[in-house]
């Protein structure tokens, strides 16, 4: 075939290029084997399954926790439960609440935003730009006087531009929260995502790049936002030797039972050994596939800060016009670009769901869990509260438009990368002539 060539497209009743559906998209899930059997066996036996005490604590959450700071570059590492609760513990420690504005990212995740609402403070959108994550210049536009910090989420695997934002959190005087949920294992300059923010949190939620099915972590550098997040994950108060101390003072403060079980910090200690390897296969995919993009001016690819340092588990191109983006999408799926029984693989971006800030209706309605109709109606939130319906964030929204997300599993097999480069090849050709 030569390079001018055009192939029917299996849209329009040409062949597919694959009818096999690529694997699902669960980047530690795939390196699951005998090393994770044999940890949370190791567990079981010893009947010990809580952290602070057993009958014969093998201490997993503790090491865990050693190992995982160590790999970020953090001084301190607090074994979470779930990312939402790494949220929740980290603007805990931080003393967010009400009269206080959060700056979050127009694309993001619901748990950011549930974080935020959930300590009475008011989230503000920030947009975005061609790297899809927060644009510095945008953030420091939405600074007043109530602003209290910034929450950056390096979104879709690939870090976002955290060294100008920390720059402005700096010269503004406000914390900077890195959620790192989508990203483990990226690097900016060779330093870890994690390291740069006040704080930062992880997830290790099944569809993230190390997994035990659910957990996370908070990390940070300071001493005293560790103390914190310690008794606030827990049970309000420090532990030492497993016992709570109560008589601490400024460490008397309310627990959120977010504690890390035995089981999954076994678990984690396997997948952390992994993760190297997962995100480095995860890049080669993308960036092979990129590279073949690369001849199509035609499309935008995501702007990548540290291509070294993207883990790679989500490839975003971006075409000319929304129509385009359906019509380039639909043929794709057509080729055989798809997974299943799930089929969020291949999709685009206005299809996902609570990633997208106006689709999440609970913030669009100014919902609250409660009578008060906290956070918004609260009196020390008189005058904060915002509107976030589609239209506040217009560069977001027209990259959701016209943008594809691919997921780049981490077992794709050269053939696989062969098919989605020959699929893109073909559907490009027809279709952006
Ligand atoms: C960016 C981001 N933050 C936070 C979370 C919350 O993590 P979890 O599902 O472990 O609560 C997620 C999970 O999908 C996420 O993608």
């Amino acid at each position: 075939m030569t390079t001018d060539s055009i192939e029917r497209l299996a849209v329009d009743g040409g062949k597919p290029v694959r009818t096999r559906p690529l694997p699902l998209e669960f980047p530690g899930v795939h390196r699951i084997d005998d090393r994770e059997i044999e940890a949370a066996t190791r567990v079981l036996r010893s009947r010990s399954l809580f952290r602070y005490y057993g009958i014969d604590l093998q201490s997993e959450v503790e090491s865990f926790e050693r190992e995982f700071r160590e790999f970020v570059g953090a001084r301190h590492a607090i074994a979470v439960a779930s990312g939402t609760g790494a949220l929740h513990t980290a603007l805990s420690a931080l003393g967010v609440g009400p009269g206080q504005e959060i700056i979050i990212p127009a694309y993001l995740w619901v748990s950011v935003i549930a974080a935020v609402v959930n300590h009475g403070a008011i989230p503000v959108l920030a947009d975005i730009d061609d790297t899809f994550c927060l644009n510095p210049e945008e953030v420091e536009k939405q600074v007043t006087s109530r602003t209290r910090g910034i929450i950056m989420v390096h979104m879709s695997g690939a870090p976002g531009n955290v060294i100008a934002v920390r720059e402005v959190a700096k010269r503004r005087g406000l914390f900077l929260l890195e959620d790192c949920a989508q990203c483990a294992g990226g690097t900016v300059g060779g330093r870890k995502v994690g390291s740069f923010g006040d704080m930062a949190i992880f997830s290790f939620q099944m569809n993230k790049n190390m997994t035990a099915g659910e957990g996370g972590c908070v990390v940070t550098g300071d001493e005293e936002l560790a103390r914190r997040a310690v008794a606030c994950h827990d049970l309000g108060y420090p532990r030492e030797g497993g016992r709570l101390v109560m008589d601490r003072p400024g460490l008397q403060l309310w627990g959120r039972g977010y504690r890390l079980d035995e089981l999954r910090a076994a678990v984690l200690r396997v997948q952390l050994g992994r993760l190297p390897g997962i995100t480095a296969a995860m890049r080669r995919s993308k960036y092979r596939i990129r590279k073949a993009l690369e001849a199509f001016p035609q499309l935008q690819l995501r702007r990548i800060i540290d291509p070294e340092g993207d883990t790679g588990c989500f490839l975003i191109t971006t075409y000319p016009d929304s129509a385009t983006a359906r019509k380039v999408n639909t043929a794709l799926r057509a080729e055989g670009i798809v997974t299943y029984p799930q089929g969020q693989s291949n999709i685009v971006m206005t299809e996902w769901g609570l990633h997208l800030y106006y689709n999440n209706l609970s913030l669009v309605q100014h919902a609250s869990n409660d009578p008060s109709g906290s956070p918004w109606a609260l009196k020390e939130n008189a005058g904060l509260s915002r509107e976030y319906g589609k239209g506040t964030c217009p560069v977001a929204d027209g990259l959701f438009e016209r943008s594809i997300l691919l997921a780049i599993p981490s077992n794709l097999t050269a053939g696989d990368e062969d098919d989605i480069i020959h699929a893109f090849e073909k559907v490009l050709r027809a279709l952006l002539r």
